[in-house]
């Protein structure tokens, strides 16, 4: 009798630890999509911020560094590198079974002063390009391999504008001018770390890809030969709403040039879950869509500022309908 309740309970906590381990990563077919969050490496070390990790890695298989990863903070001054808060959260990553998205390596924005305020040439500029690059995904290849696997190598290179990266766009034409920056920052990711997937990440992709100066941007990479394995949509939605055909064409148009598509920092004003759903469905309904991933995932902790509320989960890290939006989109397709 006693070993009967004792089995049953055993059987009880193992089936309510298995159910309580279970997240967006786990409802899909397997390997259909990495399913990711930005985090924060401060918060993931803020010891009465356990709720952030435990469902950060229960629910995703992908973490992008927020701003761990941007200029500012890999490389405050020249050549002197520091990946200190980064490694924090690929050590995570590692820890939970987790991939990283290496956000980014190139952006008109969050630039060291040094950068900025430099005023070098092109020729200097190109150097000091493929050195960062080059140091970076070395660091991430060599002492965390295989957690990297995805890199945001040029960052909204069309619409923020290429900024102080400006010398070696060549051109006046804003698509000859990304041309250019990109080429040399594509080609020297690839050569620092050849199997990871190199993508262009940018935003407002969503409504009407196609007509894009991004598109056009990507359609010369492409014929050009020039490596470029993804393209991220941001997907930053405020008031106003994306159709999951406006999705899917814009995804599609993308896929067609040879590139994976990743919808990579996903929120909308309010988390309204028919934008969650038409997303996440056209993502799945695309093949070549191999990533859906929200920037954050508590309304905690948003770059939206605190009315916005456009994550799936709330403040106090219950789960929105949003949240049951995404489960179920993943689980039935
Ligand atoms: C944002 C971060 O969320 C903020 O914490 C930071 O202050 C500024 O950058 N597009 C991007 C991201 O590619 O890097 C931006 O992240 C949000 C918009």
């Amino acid at each position: 009798m006693l070993g009967r309740i004792l089995f049953g309970l055993t059987l009880l906590f193992f089936t309510a630890s298995l159910f309580a381990s279970t997240g967006l990563r786990d409802y899909q077919s397997p390997n259909r999509l990495a399913v990711g969050a930005a985090a924060r490496s401060s918060i993931i070390s803020n010891s009465s911020e356990s709720l952030y990790r435990t469902t950060l890695a229960r629910e995703y298989n992908m973490i992008t560094p927020e701003n761990e990863l941007k200029w500012k903070a890999t490389e405050p001054a020249q050549n002197k590198f520091n990946f200190s808060s980064a490694d924090v959260i690929a050590t995570f990553a590692l820890k939970n079974g987790m991939k990283i998205r290496g956000h980014n390596l190139l952006w008109g924005l969050s630039n060291p002063t040094w950068l900025t305020q430099g005023q070098y040439s092109a020729t200097q500029l190109q150097s000091i390009m493929e050195n960062h690059i080059s140091k970076v995904m070395t660091h991430y290849r060599t002492q965390f391999p295989g957690i990297v696997t995805t890199w945001d190598v040029v960052n909204e290179l069309i619409n923020a504008g290429p900024g102080i990266w400006t010398p070696l766009g060549k051109s006046t034409d804003k698509v000859t001018q990304a041309f250019n920056i990109a080429s040399i920052a594509l080609k020297a990711a690839r050569a620092a770390d050849p199997s990871a997937k190199l993508c262009i990440n940018e935003y407002s992709l969503e409504r009407n890809g196609s007509a894009t100066n991004t598109y056009k941007l990507v359609s010369r990479l492409k014929k050009a030969g020039i490596p470029l394995d993804c393209v991220g949509f941001q997907g930053h939605l405020s008031t106003g709403s994306v159709t999951k055909s406006q999705w899917i064409a814009s995804l599609t148009a993308f896929a067609k040039l040879g590139v994976e598509v990743h919808i990579t920092e996903f929120d909308a004003t309010n988390a309204p879950p028919a934008q969650y759903s038409n997303a996440i469905n056209a993502c799945l309904s695309v093949p070549q869509c191999k990533a859906f991933i929200t920037w954050g995932f508590t309304d905690k902790y948003t770059w939206r500022g605190t009315a916005a509320h456009p994550l799936p989960f709330d403040e106090k890290y219950n789960k929105k309908p949003a949240y049951d939006t995404l489960k179920n989109a993943l689980a039935t397709n």
